[in-house]
């Protein structure tokens, strides 16, 4: 291909003139070359060598690598692309070695030549699926496969959040890496509360799904000292066990200081309402984290019991409301707490950005102290 070679001090002032002119080649990018040039991709409709316009400057032929498509769509024939341009999907979501796409009615029957396209364009992708909404009891995604790379329709695959490998099969428990920025602010919850008891926490998360907060907390040293965990899923809690076994071998101490087994290290697969009827549970935890946003502050209740008296403990969740009920739940919030004799220190009760246009997504915490 026919470049441009300049000094490299005058790139940016020659790739200018270049875009401007219509004379750049998107096929290839900027070579460096031997002697301080920079030499710039041309098109053909680029003056010869000879035109005035290049100051000087020599046009040479780098054999160059071509960039290439860089979006699946490009990989779908211009014309059929061009008959169905409103209707082809605009995202999708990628979780592991598995990509999930919503595919509009019209263009259903082509979707396993965009599967094949987006298998093309994305090699870290083994399995495109199509997204046909949730279902069932446990609310998870039915999923229809369109291609695999391997011949493997398993949809479990690992995803890696904030250093920690988590095993997730979108088609039989919840994971969404949208509350990824939450699970740090839970942490950063979990070492405060551990800076103000003075000792290692023990932590319940009764709708842990596969378990993402628990990968933050854990691989943090001695923050946790043990941990009540469940969720109404059987599938869920079967990856739970899975991650929780590797979060645990991967746990470390300060240094210098051995690391304590975990206790309680109990994880159930129950309904969290029935957490509290076991005594075993109840003034066991100092944090408790409530993730079923539909529900949480009507199942407030029935969790408080498990947290430790006469000292200060936390609860902290998510919700989402209607915008107009904002104070109304922010109300049911504290009377819950003072009903089962808990005192509040501090209450935080805000939006969650980005996830809806119409409801709020609100994150509450609430540091309270349960009097025995
Ligand atoms: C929104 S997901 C949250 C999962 C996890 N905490 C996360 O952030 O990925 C809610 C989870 O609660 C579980 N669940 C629903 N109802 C439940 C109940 N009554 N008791 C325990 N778990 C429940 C669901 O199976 C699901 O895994």
């Amino acid at each position: 291909m026919r470049h441009l070679s300049v000094p490299s001090a005058q790139t940016q002032q020659w790739l200018e003139i270049c875009r401007t002119h219509n004379w750049h080649s998107k096929e290839a990018g900027i070579s460096r070359l031997e002697g301080g040039l920079n030499a710039i991709p041309l098109n053909d409709s680029a003056p010869n060598e000879s035109d005035s316009v290049w100051g000087g400057n020599k046009h040479i032929v780098l054999e160059v690598q071509l960039k290439g498509p860089t979006h699946w769509l490009e990989h779908i024939e211009q014309e059929l692309k061009e008959a169905y341009i409103d209707d082809w999907p605009r995202s999708y979501e990628v979780q592991g070695d598995v990509l999930i796409v919503k595919i509009e009615e019209a263009v259903w029957d082509f979707g396993e030549m965009i599967a094949d396209a987006m298998l093309t364009q994305l090699p870290s992708i083994r399995l495109v699926c199509a997204d046909q909404g949730v279902h069932g009891e446990f609310r998870v995604r039915k999923l229809h496969p369109l291609a695999t790379r391997d011949g493997s329709l398993d949809t479990k695959t690992r995803v890696k959040e904030h250093g920690n490998l988590l095993w997730v099969d979108p088609s039989k428990a919840y994971f969404s890496s949208r509350l990824s920025n939450q699970r740090i602010e839970t942490l950063a919850t979990a070492k405060r509360l551990h800076k103000r008891l003075g000792r290692s926490i023990v932590v319940a998360d009764p709708y842990a799904g596969i378990g993402p907060s628990m990968g933050v907390l854990l691989s943090e040293p001695a923050l946790i000292c043990g941990y009540l965990l469940g969720d109404l899923n059987p599938d869920a809690v079967e990856l739970l066990a899975l991650n929780i076994d590797y979060f645990s071998s991967r746990r470390k101490g300060t240094e210098g200081v051995p690391l304590q087994p975990l206790q309680p290290a109990k994880i159930h697969c129950k309904d969290a309402f029935e957490w509290a009827e076991d005594s075993s549970n109840c003034g066991q935890c100092d944090l408790v984290l409530v993730n079923l946003p539909h529900q949480s502050i009507s199942h407030l209740a029935a969790l408080l019991p498990l947290l430790r008296r006469d000292q200060t403990s936390v609860i902290r969740g998510w919700a989402i409301i209607e915008r107009s009920q904002h104070e109304e739940c922010e109300r049911t919030i504290v009377e819950t707490i003072s009903s089962k004799g808990g005192t509040i220190e501090e209450l935080s009760f805000t939006e969650v950005k980005g996830f809806s246009t119409t409801k709020s997504f609100m994150c509450f915490e609430a540091w309270i102290n349960m009097s025995t």
